[in-house]
C-alpha cells in the first residue's frame, strides 16, 4: 500500500486491525436519546477532548461532543508515531489546499488537519513543547489577564501531562529534567531510539556552546539551544487528547457522548441578551444531503473546531466581518471583523544533506520490507525506529543581537527565553516538501522554521455551503523579518555542521539546489521555492482584552458581542508560541475547564 506524501512516496504496510474497545461513541445523530445538553463541544481535537474530559468529570452536567471525523481507536497508523507521516491526504485529514502563497513564488500547499477524535493530536508528528515562561507573561499582557501568566498557569502544564520513560529504558540523566514535568493524562518522553546524528547533535552544541548551547530540558521555560526532542509518546505509542483524555472509561460516562461522522453546520440563535445574541443551538448533519437537525446547550456551547473549523463555523453562523458576511448573503448577527483574520503559522523548510553513513532510514522508506521489518518490530516489542516520529533533536535559536531582520521592527520573539528559529534535526530524507527523496543515497534532512513569525494571513469562506472548503492564505514568508529570519536559520545549520563533531564519516554535504545557494539571494529564493507549513495554524478567532474592540474572545475565551459561546483551541492565541503548539492548547482547554466549572458553580 502506499501513500502519496506531497510530492515523494512512502511505503507502508496493510493496515492492520486492532481488537475494537466497546465504547459509548454514537456514529449517527439518529442515535442521540436527547437534544438537549448541558454542555455542547463542537469539535472532538485537541482542545475539545480535554474540555469534554474534564466537564464530564461531573456525574450532574451532560456533555455532547460533535466531531465530524471518526474513531481513533484501533487505526494502527494513528497509533505507531514514525506512521505519522503516512497519515497526510488520508481519511483522516480535512486535505485543505491553501491560496496561491505570495511568499512562495506563487506555490499553494496541501494543508493537513486532524479529522479524527482527538483532532490533530492524534495525527501529529508528537513533538512536546510547552512555550517559554516569557510566552506565557506576554499572553498575560496582551490580554490584560493575569491568569494567562506562567506562574498561573503551571497549575494547567502541570495537569496536562507527565514524562515516562523512553521505550528502550536507556537512562536519560543530561538528556531531560524530570522536575520540570507534571502529571497529567498525556506521556511525554524523549526519544525511545536514538538515531546516528542524536550524539552528534548533542556534542557538536557542547563543542559550539554559545547560540547553539545545550538546553537539557526546554520545557523548563527557556527554549534557547539544543536539546533531545520531547514527544507525546508512551510506551513506544501515540498519547493523543483522544487516547489521553478520552480513554475506555470516560467514553463508557453515562453523562457524555460523543457523535462521531457529524459535522456542526452553524450555530442558531435562541434569543437575545444585553450582551449580544445568544446562540445555544446548533445545526449539525453528516452530509450535505441530509435535513440538519438542531440540538440546544442549557448552559453553553463550546467551539473547538480548530484553527480552520472554528472561523468557519462563526463566519457560518453570522460572527464576523459584516461585509464578508453580507457579500456571501449571510445575515451579520455579530460584527466582528478579526473572525478569520490573524491567521499565525510557522514557515517550515527541508534543507536535505548528503551523508556517507548508510544507517539513516532512507531505506526504510525506500523497501517495503525493510519498512515492515521495523513496523514488526514495534508490533512484537514497542521497540526500534517507529516509536518515534522522524527527529529527536532540535536547536532553538536567537538571532544575532545585530541580525539586519531586527532593522525598523520590534523583536518579535516575546522575550530572551523565546527563540527566533528552529533546527529539527532528522536522519533521513523527510520528503514532505515538494522535492521527491533520491533514489539512492543516504541524507539527513534539516527542517528549519521561523518561530517568532510575523506574517499573518486569513481564513475566508468560499461560500456560505459548509461543505465547501474555506479560502485559506497564510502569507507564509511576506515579511523582511520572516525571510532572514529564514535565511539565518540556513546559514546556521552549515554553521552547526563546521562543527568538529560532524567531520566523521558523516560530513553532511550540500544536497540539490542547496548546494549552489551560495549568497542570501539564492537562500531566500530556495526558501520560497520549497518552504511550507509547520502545521501550527493559529489566532483566527484572538483573544483580547475585555474591554478591546480588536480580538474575538475575551480572556475567559467567550464569543464577543454573544452570549453562550467559548472558543477553546488554536484559534484563540493572540499571538503564535515561539515553538511546536499543541502543549500550550492543552494547557488553554486545561484553563478553559476551570473558567467554565466556575461560571456554572461545579
Ligand atoms: C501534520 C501535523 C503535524 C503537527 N506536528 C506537531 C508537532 O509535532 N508538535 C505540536 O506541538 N504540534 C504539531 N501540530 C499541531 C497541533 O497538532 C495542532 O495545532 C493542534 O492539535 C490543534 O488543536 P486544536 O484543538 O486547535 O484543533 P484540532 O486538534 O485540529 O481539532 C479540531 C477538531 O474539530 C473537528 N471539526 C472541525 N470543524 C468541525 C465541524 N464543523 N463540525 C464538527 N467537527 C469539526 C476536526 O475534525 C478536529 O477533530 C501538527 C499538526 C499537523 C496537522
Ligand atoms: C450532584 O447533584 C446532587 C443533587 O443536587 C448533589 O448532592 C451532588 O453533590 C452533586 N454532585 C456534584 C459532583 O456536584
Ligand atoms: C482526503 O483525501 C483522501 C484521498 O483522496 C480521501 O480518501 C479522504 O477521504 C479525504 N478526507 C476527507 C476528510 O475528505
Ligand atoms: C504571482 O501571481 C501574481 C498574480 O497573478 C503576479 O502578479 C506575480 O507576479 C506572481 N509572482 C511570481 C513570483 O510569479
Ligand atoms: C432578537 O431580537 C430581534 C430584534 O428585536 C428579533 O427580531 C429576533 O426575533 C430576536 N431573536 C430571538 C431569537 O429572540
Ligand atoms: C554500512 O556500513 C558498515 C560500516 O562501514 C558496513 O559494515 C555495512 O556493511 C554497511 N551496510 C550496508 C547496507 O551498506
Ligand atoms: C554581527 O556581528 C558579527 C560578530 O561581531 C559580525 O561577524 C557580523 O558581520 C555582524 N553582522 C552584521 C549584519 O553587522
Ligand atoms: C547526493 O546524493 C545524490 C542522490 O543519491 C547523488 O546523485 C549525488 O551525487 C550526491 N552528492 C554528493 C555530493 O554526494
Ligand atoms: C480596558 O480597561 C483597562 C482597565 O480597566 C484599561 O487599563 C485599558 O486601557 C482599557 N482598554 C481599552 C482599549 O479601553
Amino acid at each position: 500500500m502506499k501513500s502519496s506524501i506531497k510530492g515523494s512516496t512512502w511505503l507502508y504496510a496493510t493496515v492492520l486491525s486492532f481488537p475494537c474497545t466497546l465504547a459509548a461513541v454514537l456514529s449517527s445523530p439518529a442515535d442521540l436519546s436527547t437534544r438537549e445538553y448541558d454542555f455542547i463541544v463542537l469539535g472532538g481535537g485537541t482542545g475539545g477532548s480535554v474540555v469534554a474530559s474534564r466537564l464530564s468529570e461531573n456525574a450532574n452536567v451532560t456533555v455532547l461532543v460533535v466531531e465530524d471525523g471518526g474513531n481513533n481507536e484501533g487505526q494502527l497508523a494513528l497509533e505507531v508515531p514514525f506512521m505519522g507521516v503516512t497519515l497526510p491526504g488520508t481519511a483522516f485529514d480535512w486535505n485543505y489546499t491553501t491560496t496561491p502563497q505570495d511568499g512562495l513564488n506563487n506555490r499553494t500547499f496541501h494543508y493537513t488537519r486532524g479529522h479524527v477524535l482527538g483532532g490533530s493530536s492524534s495525527i501529529n508528528l508528537l513533538t512536546w513543547n510547552r512555550a517559554s515562561d516569557d510566552l506565557w507573561n506576554r499572553w498575560a499582557s496582551l490580554t490584560e489577564d493575569d491568569g494567562w501568566s506562567w506562574k498561573q498557569v503551571e497549575q494547567y502544564y502541570l495537569k496536562t501531562s507527565q514524562l515516562v520513560a523512553p521505550s528502550d529504558g536507556r537512562d536519560t540523566t543530561g538528556q531531560v529534567d524530570p522536575s520540570v514535568h507534571g502529571n497529567g493524562p498525556v506521556e511525554v518522553s524523549v526519544s525511545g531510539f536514538l538515531t546516528d546524528i542524536d550524539p552528534i547533535v548533542e556534542a557538536a552544541s557542547k563543542e559550539l556552546g554559545g547560540r547553539f548551547k545545550f538546553n537539557v530540558d526546554y520545557n523548563s521555560g527557556d527554549f534557547v539551544g539544543t536539546s533531545y526532542m520531547q514527544s507525546s509518546i508512551g510506551g513506544g505509542e501515540r498519547s493523543s487528547a483522544a487516547t489521553a483524555y478520552l480513554p475506555t472509561d470516560v467514553r463508557g460516562r453515562t453523562n457524555l457522548d460523543i457523535l462521531l461522522n457529524t459535522r456542526a453546520l452553524r450555530l442558531v440563535q435562541t434569543d437575545n441578551s444585553t450582551a449580544g445574541p445568544v446562540f445555544k443551538g446548533v445545526q449539525i448533519a453528516q452530509s450535505a444531503d441530509d435535513t440538519p437537525i438542531t440540538i440546544t446547550a442549557k448552559n453553553e456551547i463550546i467551539v473547538s473546531g480548530g484553527a480552520f473549523g472554528t472561523p468557519q463555523l462563526l463566519l457560518l453562523s453570522g460572527i464576523g466581518p459584516e461585509d464578508d458576511l453580507k457579500e456571501l448573503s449571510i445575515t451579520p448577527l455579530v460584527n466582528s471583523p478579526d473572525v478569520g483574520n490573524h491567521l499565525l503559522d510557522h514557515t517550515l523548510l527541508p534543507n536535505y544533506f548528503n551523508v556517507s553513513i548508510n544507517g539513516t532510514w532512507d531505506d526504510v522508506v525506500r523497501d517495503s520490507a525493510v519498512f515492515n521489518e521495523k513496523l514488526q518490530q514495534w508490533l512484537d516489542t514497542r521497540q526500534g525506529l517507529f516509536t518515534d516520529s522522524p527527529g529527536n533533536s532540535l536547536s532553538y535559536l536567537r538571532l544575532p543581537d545585530n541580525s539586519s531582520a531586527f532593522a525598523g521592527i520590534p523583536d518579535p520573539a516575546s522575550g530572551p527565553l523565546s527563540p527566533h528559529t528552529e533546527l529539527i534535526f532528522v536522519d533521513g530524507f523527510a520528503a514532505f516538501g515538494p522535492i521527491a527523496q533520491p533514489a539512492t543515497g543516504n541524507f539527513i534532512t534539516v527542517l528549519s522554521a521561523v518561530s517568532s513569525t510575523t506574517s499573518t494571513g486569513s481564513l475566508k469562506l468560499a461560500s456560505s455551503n459548509p461543505f465547501d472548503i474555506p479560502l485559506i492564505d497564510p502569507r507564509l514568508l511576506t515579511t523582511t523579518f520572516d525571510i532572514e529570519a529564514m535565511v539565518q536559520a540556513m546559514k546556521d545549520t552549515q554553521e552547526f555542521f563546521a562543527a568538529d563533531a560532524w567531520q566523521t564519516d558523516v560530513k553532511p554535504v550540500p544536497f540539490g539546489d542547496l548546494a549552489t545557494a551560495t549568497t542570501d539571494e539564492l537562500l531566500a529564493e530556495y526558501a520560497r521555492n520549497n518552504a511550507f507549513t509547520e502545521s501550527h495554524p493559529s489566532g483566527t478567532a484572538r483573544m483580547s482584552p475585555d474591554n478591546a474592540s480588536w480580538g474575538v474572545v475575551d480572556s475567559k475565551l467567550k464569543v464577543k458581542g454573544a452570549q453562550g459561546i467559548r472558543v477553546v483551541d488554536a484559534s484563540v492565541f493572540p499571538v503564535i508560541p515561539e515553538c511546536h503548539i499543541q502543549a500550550p492548547i492543552y494547557i488553554i482547554a486545561e484553563r478553559a475547564s476551570d473558567l467554565i466549572k466556575a461560571d456554572y458553580g461545579l
